[in-house]
């Protein structure tokens, strides 16, 4: 069969294998400890859903224009405008159908064959993945555990070449949970300026963030770098909303213009049941955020704790999202297996525990693990864990006894 030749150049998640046997496994009845999930266990709050009902009431159930209702990209200008004290006009924003069709419908405007395009790793795998099926080529640059995986500005500026076309950040990131500074955007963004570069920001976390700071990365973009940056951001993590496929860009008009000629030819709308609703999450009441929010911290906070009662798994405490991404290359050889992908199979297999590999994240020897699930669980969880980790290594002891 002769698929084009970009199919080529992408990689399916490499997590899909271990989601199948997840499910295959669940499916079975096997009481299964899901430590993989990418998105809030939170039902999507009441007055949000209320409006999405009172949508399908009044029958509002046909194609919108493409960029979204207008009511929604100026609820978009609001919460922005509240948040941040930055002011947006409508026409400067698009919905898309999540973050992720924001950051495709960015790669696909912005990015040419060949351009070099630079994130930092660890990454979530569809930042690259995107710019290589815009044609362009990634450049990946290493944050580091030793640091918190603090996303520093030079090591970025440093990889800039003559072929760089723009810069991609993650921030809060998935899976590290780290955030940049406002000093190092502001290094990047001059730097970008200054090389009339672009720099995309994927801000999905945005309200997921643990310690908030006097950081204002959104007024920085605004301030210094309108007319060269991209905002992606979504209603997904922070509403509870991963279902419903609510997203936007911000960006400069004719980038948006580009951005919506691209999704008026594949996609079209977002379900306008879904915009209703988005705009309610936007502009209604923020307190089921704060709750949300209230929640992961404590649960960030206990299931670190127990997880590195085991000192052999270090781990940086996340200071957004809701993933630990903790080290345990120390443990894989005493368990038998040489790589996190091979200690995620086998804990599926023998101990019914799912979580992430760190070698889709390009960080071999790392995992992902999502506590964006009851504390019940994780605890459940992290036992099973710790007991898989002493039983492989008791049988590995007894087998070189004998
Ligand atoms: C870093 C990051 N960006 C973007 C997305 C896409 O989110 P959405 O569901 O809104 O498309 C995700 C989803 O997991 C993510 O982790």
């Amino acid at each position: 069969m002769t698929l084009s030749s970009r199919m080529s150049r992408v990689a399916p998640s490499p997590t899909l294998k271990l989601i199948a046997e997840a499910d295959r496994l669940r499916q079975q009845g096997v009481d299964l400890v899901d430590l993989g999930a990418g998105e809030p266990d939170f039902p999507t709050p009441e007055h949000i859903k209320a409006a999405a009902h009172e949508a399908l009431d009044r029958n509002f159930t046909r194609y919108t224009p493409s960029a979204g209702i207008r009511e929604l990209r100026e609820a978009i200008c609001t919460r922005y405008a509240t948040d941040y004290g930055v002011t947006f006009a409508p026409e400067e924003t698009i919905v898309t159908a999540g973050a992720k069709q924001a950051l495709f419908n960015a790669a696909l405007a912005l990015f040419d064959e060949g351009d070099e395009v630079i994130t930092h790793a660890p990454y979530w795998p569809t930042i690259p993945e995107q710019v290589k099926l815009a044609g362009a080529v990634p450049v990946i640059v290493q944050t580091y555990a030793e640091d918190g995986f603090t996303i520093h500005a030079q090591p970025i500026i440093d990889a800039i070449t003559a072929r760089t076309r723009g810069i991609v950040i993650n921030s809060p990131c998935n899976p590290t949970g780290a955030l940049i500074s406002e000093d190092a955007l502001i290094a990047i963004a001059d730097a970008v300026a200054k090389r009339g570069l672009w720099l995309v920001a994927d801000l999905t976390y945005e309200k997921l963030i643990y310690e908030p700071g006097p950081d204002n990365l959104v007024k920085v973009l605004a301030d210094r770098l309108r007319d060269r940056s991209v905002i992606c951001s979504a209603a997904s993590k922070a509403y509870a909303m991963t279902g419903w496929r609510c997203g936007w860009a911000i960006a400069p008009r004719q980038v948006i213009a580009s951005m919506n000629a691209i999704q008026g030819h594949s996609t079209s709308n977002v379900s306008s049941i879904t915009q209703k609703a988005a705009v309610a999450a936007l502009l209604g009441p923020q307190d089921s955020l704060k709750a949300m929010l209230d929640e992961y911290r404590i649960r960030r906070d206990h299931v670190w704790q127990w997880l590195t009662e085991d000192t052999r798994f270090t781990c940086v405490k996340p200071r957004g999202a809701f993933y630990l991404f903790p080290y345990l290359a120390e443990v894989l050889e005493p368990c038998g297996v040489r790589t996190t992908a091979e200690f995620a199979e086998a804990l599926l297999a023998e101990s019914h525990v799912a979580l992430t590999a760190g070698e889709g994240f390009d960080a071999p020897g790392f995992f992902r693990i999502s506590y964006a699930t009851s504390l019940a669980q994780l605890r459940e969880g992290v036992s099973r864990i710790h007991d898989f980790v002493r039983h492989r290594e008791q049988g590995r002891v007894g087998a070189s006894v004998l």
